[in-house]
């Protein structure tokens, strides 16, 4: 079933939506060679925690951090770990803020110092699929259409979608109706509706979309070895269209 908010309610998700960004804008900065994830991980925990809210992530079914934090070959899930981050490496931080009961979520992909063309592109082609999905995030439009329009966009630069793992509605739970998926069938799909929010949140490999999962019973890595990278952002369908509550620029 999916919950419908109203616009009072959307507006509780934006204030924990602008906790988020904000630390994404901090992770921005201090993102480099010799950090390690699990000093990543710190960072965001504490700064959610001193703006007020908690991070939703950690406790969730057993999941033992504040972030995921997945590099390279890592497609969601990753553990932070004290392993240095080294020049040339991609690593995706995914983290859900709770404020006061409301849940806002966002990944998103950096590079560590230069990196080499072919993640550049991964980067850029994965943030396209993205903000394309957003932007068929319209009243009215079947679910589908979005699905299909990442996918499209992602196979034309040779890359390939993750099956298992979708967007969601989100709200007082981290999880809800709808799960959106970033492949399949334009005219599948529930119709979008005003006030409904989820997230969109592809999953992209250079390679097959084929997936191993760690001995952790979390880690997702793409089989083949080739990177992955992921971008999410919480939105709300409005009457004047998609509304991004976890924006950074
Ligand atoms: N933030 C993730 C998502 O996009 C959920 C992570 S699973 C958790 O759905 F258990 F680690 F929280
Ligand atoms: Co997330």
């Amino acid at each position: 079933m999916i919950i419908i908010k109203t616009p009072q309610q959307i507006k509780l998700i934006a204030e924990a939506g602008k906790i988020v960004t904000a630390c994404h804008r901090e992770l921005r900065k201090i993102i480099h060679p010799g950090i390690t994830t699990m000093q990543i991980d710190r960072f965001a925990d504490d700064f959610i925690q001193s703006h007020g809210a908690q991070a939703a992530q950690k406790g969730y079914r057993g999941y033992p951090f504040a972030t995921c934090a997945s590099v390279n070959d890592e497609i969601c899930h990753g553990f932070p770990t004290n392993i240095p981050l080294r020049e040339g490496d991609i690593v995706t931080i995914d983290m859900v803020v709770n404020l006061n009961g409301w849940m806002a979520d966002s990944a998103w992909s950096y590079p560590v110092g230069q990196i080499s063309e072919q993640a550049l592109k991964l980067l850029r082609v994965t943030k396209e699929c993205l903000y394309i999905g957003i932007e068929k995030a319209i009243a009215g439009n079947r679910l589908g259409y979005l699905s299909h329009a990442i996918q499209t966009h992602a196979e034309a630069h040779g890359f390939a979608v993750v099956r298992e793992f979708t967007g969601h509605g989100i709200g007082h739970d981290m999880h809800e109706d709808p799960q959106v998926l970033h492949f399949g069938h334009p005219s599948k799909g529930i119709r979008l509706r005003e006030g409904m929010v989820f997230t969109i949140e592809p999953m992209i490999n250079i390679g097959s979309y084929e997936l191993t999962i760690d001995h952790n019973g979390w880690t997702a890595r793409t089989a083949d070895g080739s990177l992955s990278a992921q971008y999410e952002h919480t939105i709300a369908i409005t009457k004047n269209g998609p509304l991004v509550l976890t924006e950074q620029d």
